[in-house]
């Protein structure tokens, strides 16, 4: 017999090497507002610092932990610095990343309830937890007819509903032979764009999206709704799915939930409520009318991957009729049948979603919720909503600004007076300052600036700082136009 090899790292290993780990994470947390927000780094410039081979021999911890600061951290944007107001947050929190890192240890792939019945229940229950703190109907509830499930994102969420939508409606042939071209889908032209590439994916088509015009105020317009899906009857065609949002990307509009979700239970529609974002804020009493209507949704999803403290990815996923989602997916294959399986008294979550294979994602939610509790969770929510006001109270008083859509939540979409250009080059000189990042869209047609105020350690002093850059660096660009 040879000698017993073995290059694995030993449990006394791990543990020393796993306190650097997390000194190294807290000191990272402790000091990121020093690093430019937005990185600096071209392209190339980080994969090129890497190496071009495998090392022949293993290396020792010290020096890849080394590496990893020297190296990649330049090519790192601080999604987690307080000063990071681009696109929607991806916040994370402490009991969160502790979460994740008890998911890596214990390993479990949750695929089904046999595999690692905890990976399953605690996910069940977690969610059923969350439906009653952000007031979801009662249907949602793992004890009535739905059930709630994590997802990676929010594109699988929807991609996930579209398929439910499209079995219910060709009641499981489509899933059998493919579509026929004659299944349509709606949504408001501010609807993100992952719906549009679910129609693709699910083979309904991006085509037969129909992105109906939106008000005033960037929400869908359920006049023009109602005409289309009428208009799409008479050309013989047949609607099948709406999603509203609850939260655009683009400007935070708020889609007309209850009137949209009438005229689907009328039409005979599946409804989803895309609320990616700012569902979170409806854990507030004060905000939970945002989710007058929720009850006419057969699906529902939010990410407390973005504003909830829970890093990335997890995406929560709710159905009324679960029996609708899991008879589009379901597919057992020899290989998996088992006991629990064939009692029909237990979730399998792999007939929920797209992989087979699952995460233990549940920890970490369970971790934030917690150790958060609902007046910790309260109390921040509220406080990023304060200081947006505070943001947009100070952009209205000043005449060389304008808002350019309502602000009610957490992000503010305002622009200087004047042309596009003159934005454009105030957002291009603000991220390249490294004190700040924010990001931009068009609205009408014109050139907009977004800020959102979602970072967990984001606090009053990081907003006025934003704002007073923003105006130093708008005097600066007047001073000297080009
Ligand atoms: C309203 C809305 N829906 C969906 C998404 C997609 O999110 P995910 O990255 O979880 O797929 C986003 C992302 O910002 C969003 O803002």
């Amino acid at each position: 017999m040879s000698e017993k090899k073995c290059y694995h790292m030993s449990p006394e290993e791990f543990r020393r090497y796993g306190r650097e780990v997390i000194d190294w994470i807290a000191d990272y947390h402790e000091n990121v507002e020093r690093y430019p927000v937005l990185s600096p780094v071209g392209p190339g410039e980080i994969g090129d610092s890497l190496g071009t081979e495998v090392p022949a021999r293993g290396e020792a911890f010290d020096a890849i932990l080394q590496d990893a600061t020297e190296r990649i951290l330049p090519g790192i944007t601080h999604w987690q610095s307080p000063g990071f107001h681009a696109y929607f947050p991806s916040n994370s929190s402490g009991p969160a990343i502790l979460g994740e890192l008890l998911a890596a240890g214990l390993g479990v792939q949750g695929m089904l309830w046999s595999t690692s019945p905890a990976c399953t229940e605690v996910e069940t229950r977690v969610l059923d937890l969350l439906a009653d703190l952000l007031g979801l109907p009662e249907a949602y509830r793992s004890t009535a007819s739905g059930g709630g499930v994590i997802q990676d994102t929010a594109s699988s969420a929807v991609l996930c509903a579209l398929v439910a939508a499209r079995e219910r409606d060709s009641g499981l042939r489509t899933n059998r032979q493919g579509c026929d071209g004659s299944q349509v889908a709606y949504c408001s032209t501010q609807a993100h764009s992952s719906l549009e590439k679910a129609m693709g994916i699910a083979g309904l088509g991006r085509a037969n999206l129909r992105q109906i015009p939106v008000d005033e105020n960037f929400a869908l317009d359920t006049a023009s709704l109602a005409a289309q899906i009428r208009a799409d009857r008479a050309a013989g065609l047949r609607p099948i799915f709406a999603c509203a949002t609850l939260g655009t990307t683009s400007s935070n509009a708020i889609d007309p939930i209850a009137a949209i979700g009438r005229i689907c239970r009328e039409e005979g529609l599946w409804f989803h409520v895309d609320a990616a974002m700012s569902g979170t804020a409806a854990i507030c009493p004060e905000y939970r009318h945002l989710h007058d209507g929720v009850e006419y949704a057969d699906s529902y999803c939010f990410n407390p991957h973005k504003w909830m403290f829970t890093n990335f990815d997890c995406s929560c996923f709710w159905v009324a009729d679960r029996a609708a989602l899991i008879g589009a997916l379901s597919i057992l294959p020899e290989y998996l049948v088992n006991d629990a399986t064939r009692s029909g008294a237990v979730f399998d979550y792999r007939d929920w979603q797209l992989p087979l294979g699952r995460r233990f994602r549940a920890l970490k939610l369970w971790f934030v919720l917690r150790y958060y509790g609902v007046e910790g969770l309260q109390h921040h929510v509220r406080r990023h909503i304060e200081l947006t006001r505070r943001l947009a109270g100070w952009i209205e008083a000043d005449r060389h600004f304008e808002m350019v859509a309502p602000a009610p939540l957490n992000l503010v979409c305002f622009r200087h007076r004047g042309s596009d250009e003159l934005n454009e080059r105030i957002m291009k000189e603000l991220n390249g300052s490294g004190e700040i990042f924010l990001t931009h869209t068009r609205l009408n047609g014109r050139f907009a600036l977004r800020l959102c105020v979602g970072q967990a350690r984001t606090e009053s002093e990081h907003v006025e700082r934003a704002w007073n850059l923003i105006d130093e660096t708008a005097k600066r660009l007047r001073r000297r136009p080009t």
